[in-house]
């Protein structure tokens, strides 16, 4: 089976362990590394969470290489209590045994796309750093990217500030250079992610496949939920990362208009946020056109392609 070449760049974070467990279970997608940045947590504990999130899934076989650890230009800020302390509160997995293939995620990247005979596909659901110095030190290997699937960004709304979300305010300048880079780039942002959640009793049922991936999963789920329906209202728990793997798995769960995304990094009260051109017919011009914005999602079948890939890692009766 010809496979689709994927990097997954990422900083777990609950809701990027779900998205990797889902791209962990397609048989068709060769994830050639999964990278990590300094974003919800340490680069340190990013890492370490990516790795047990390998050892879980028995894919230690795929490298992992850490990042940069920090923005191009402020201090990393942490996403603290969202994530807890170790950037993926909640589970049971005992500490990694496996290492970090490397500490230059940004090196390993620039080997995978010069050696791909394809181009790869990547996936960011963190900070944008890693990405924006491999489009900058390598220019020459962006055609070597066939796109860019995103979790970041929002025309509506910020959670990090008013207008902001968090990927993209914590390095705003790093998002700009991916949006300017001239590769199509997918946008999953808060506006769909806030549609893609799962009710306490829908994802209760993971815990019905008694296999150590969906209860890990369960686990995060029970943690992330506290901050999205006490803390926040959500209706229910909340996994923007998510959005990012099930569209390039199955677009057909979402609708996307195709327009131009910016970012604004000057502004007093809204750097970090993003600006997607929202205006009707004639706008943008077809030249200008950078992204395909997600801007509905099939929560039903988001969940079902959710719960199936934990159900992918073994599902008994006990
Ligand atoms: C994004 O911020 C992080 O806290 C999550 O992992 C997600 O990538 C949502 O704004
Ligand atoms: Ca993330």
């Amino acid at each position: 089976m010809k496979k689709i070449p994927i990097i997954f760049d990422c900083d777990p974070g609950h809701d990027d362990a779900i998205a990797l467990v889902m791209a962990l279970a397609r048989e068709d997608w060769d994830i050639k590394a999964i990278t990590t940045v300094g974003g919800n947590n340490t680069i340190k504990n990013v890492t370490e969470n990516a790795l047990r999130i390998l050892e879980v899934t028995g894919r230690t076989d795929i490298p992992v290489a850490s990042g940069m650890e920090g923005p191009f230009l402020k201090e990393l800020v942490q996403t603290g209590k969202f994530h807890g302390k170790s950037g993926m509160d909640g589970h049971h997995l005992p500490d990694p045994v496996t290492k970090a293939a490397s500490d230059d995620a940004v090196g390993l990247m620039a080997k995978i796309l010069e050696e791909s005979d394809e181009p790869v596909t990547l996936i960011i659901t963190g900070v944008f750093t890693n990405v924006a110095v491999l489009l900058l030190a390598y220019p020459h290997l962006k055609s070597k990217i066939s796109k860019i699937s995103i979790m970041g960004g929002s025309y509506y709304r910020g959670n990090w500030s008013p207008i902001a979300e968090f990927n993209v305010w914590a390095d705003p300048e790093a998002a700009d250079v991916v949006m300017r880079a001239g590769i199509p780039f997918d946008m999953y942002g808060l506006d769909v992610t806030h549609q893609a959640y799962l009710k306490r009793e829908e994802y209760a049922e993971l815990r019905t496949y008694n296999n150590p991936v969906a209860d890990f999963i369960a686990d995060l789920f029970d943690f992330f939920s506290k901050s999205c329906i006490e803390d926040r209202g959500h209706p229910g728990c909340l996994v923007h990362d998510a959005c990012a793997v099930a569209g390039l798995i199955d677009p057909s769960l979402f609708r996307y208009i195709d327009t131009h995304v910016q970012m604004d990094m000057d502004g007093d009260i809204t750097r970090g946020g993003c600006v997607v051109e929202l205006r009707p017919k004639g706008w943008p011009r077809d030249d200008e056109v950078n992204s395909k914005v997600a801007v509905w999602v099939d929560r039903i079948g988001f969940m079902k392609l959710l719960l199936d890939s934990c159900a992918y890692f073994g599902k008994k009766e006990v």
